[in-house]
């Protein structure tokens, strides 16, 4: 059973204008979906009906498997469980200070004093504003006012979450601070939709899509298969994603191989054929029937680089010393992805492993190791995107430590190890948790441990 669902959902504004028509959708729990279309579409229109601000026209919204009738009580009922986040912050942000906008939804449900503290305290640390908790919402950066309005909303504790275009006016910084949040909330099994124009984005964050146009659904399916229909999009006046349409260039010039489009860089790095020979200057002394390790320097293979990536044969080396190299793509030599569970955070442990285990880069996943990291002065090269960006940075050779915690600390594994599978490259993935004999063996007598 669907968790949400609508048949044939329609509605008109008072001046005869039309919302939406004639919508059918289908939202199964902890997923995320994206509506997409251009303005006017009907994205706003079709969130204010599925929160039971409007009332539809014509149609029925069910909410596991209950049909919406619109006395109070249900419709109360239908707003804690499906929490709306406007587009504008200022529209959604009322209250003299963070703390009392927050505590306003649950207040307003009813709970006691104690539950709605509770409540309040935990969505503030969740989204990483417990020490604006005291400021005046007006103050703060509109990133920091997007993550009020979701606290107030998370405050609720309901299971769907809908965010219309919640990346209108952000900057880079605070875009990307919201989608990871929105990844953390969904990782907790919410399940969550949003509105955008932006194809870019539907294309890499959502599992299923569905495009709008001038107030219907002209196209739904997963991020791969939507995007990947011209006339639909060409209809829906927007473009193809960047990933696709570099990959569908690269294709073209016979530099990728087919198969199924990418979803991501990392994907679309998947799909370019490697190349077999490569010239490469090479240390005197080497001979044919070598085999040298290639790492990348500076965007070329070479030889004596830092990080190793790949190992080569020499088949013919040049008078001037340049080498023609066979590569052994199955002799990939990746680096290695650490997981560090911060609900052990050790300030100590973590920066002896930054040193001892030479680790390159390191990245966080999720409001509370980003918080984490700042306060113990942790330089965080990676903030967005962070598997696929620690998976890439480990094919060039590299080390990198992932600061996470809860369920996302699976999530990363399991996707990493599925990229190690899939691709068949040797990618070394580990889990620190306290209490572990390897932790003692390599670094004294702190106590953490690894899982592989
Ligand atoms: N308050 C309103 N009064 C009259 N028409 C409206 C109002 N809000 C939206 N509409 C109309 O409803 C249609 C859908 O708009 P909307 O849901 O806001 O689209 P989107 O969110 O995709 O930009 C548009 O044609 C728009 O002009
Ligand atoms: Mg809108």
């Amino acid at each position: 059973m669907a968790l949400l669902e609508t048949s044939h959902l329609t509605y008109s504004y008072a001046d005869g204008s039309s919302g939406v028509n004639n919508i059918n959708i289908k939202i199964n729990k902890s997923k995320k979906v994206a509506f997409v279309g251009h303005n006017g579409s009907g994205k706003s229109t079709l969130f204010l009906l599925l929160n039971g601000t409007f009332k539809p026209e014509n149609g029925n919204i069910y909410y596991k498997g209950e049909k919406i009738n619109y006395d109070s009580k249900t419709l109360r009922n239908l707003r804690k469980e499906i929490g709306i986040v406007f587009q504008n912050s200022d529209d959604q942000i009322f209250s003299p200070s963070v703390y009392e906008d927050v505590a306003f939804g649950p207040a307003n449900l009813g709970f006691s004093k104690e539950k709605t503290e509770t409540l309040v305290k935990g969505a503030l640390e969740y989204v990483g504003l417990t020490n604006v908790k005291d400021k005046a919402p007006h103050h703060l950066s509109g990133g920091q006012k997007k993550r009020v309005a979701i606290a107030g909303i998370i405050s609720m504790e309901p299971e769907v979450i809908i965010l219309d275009e919640p990346l209108s006016n952000l900057d880079p910084m605070g875009a990307d601070e919201i989608m990871d949040l929105l990844n953390e909330i969904n990782q907790a099994g919410k399940t969550i939709l949003i509105s955008t124009h932006d194809v870019d984005l539907a294309y890499r964050w959502a599992d299923y899509v569905y495009i709008l146009s001038k107030g219907n659904i002209i196209g739904e399916g997963t991020p791969q298969d939507v995007f990947n229909q011209p006339e639909l999009l060409k209809k829906a006046h927007l473009r193809q994603p960047v990933t696709l349409e570099t990959y569908h260039e690269l294709k073209r010039r016979g530099l990728a191989v087919g198969g199924e489009a990418p979803s991501s860089v990392l994907e679309l790095v998947g799909t370019l054929k490697p190349p077999e020979l490569m010239w490469v200057d090479v240390t005197p002394g080497t001979k044919v029937g070598d085999t040298i390790n290639l790492g990348i320097m500076y965007g070329e293979f070479a030889e004596n680089s830092p990080y190793e990536a790949v190992n080569g044969e020499i088949v013919y080396i040049n008078n001037d010393g340049r080498a023609i190299v066979e590569m052994k793509r199955h002799e990939i030599k990746a680096g290695g992805i650490v997981i560090y569970d911060v609900e052990d955070y050790e300030s100590s442990y973590v920066h002896q492993l930054i040193k001892n285990a030479e680790i390159d880069i390191v990245g966080a996943m999720g409001k509370k190791s980003k918080m984490l990291a700042e306060t113990d002065g942790i330089y965080l090269t990676i903030t967005s995107s962070v598997i696929d960006k620690s998976i890439l940075t480990a094919l060039c050779g590299k080390r990198c430590l992932i600061l996470t915690n809860g369920g996302m600390v699976e999530h990363a594994k399991n996707r990493i190890k599925n990229y190690a599978e899939t691709s068949g490259i040797d990618l070394n993935v580990s889990i620190l948790k306290k209490n572990s004999e390897i932790m003692r063996e390599n670094l004294g007598d702190t106590k953490l441990n690894v899982i592989t």
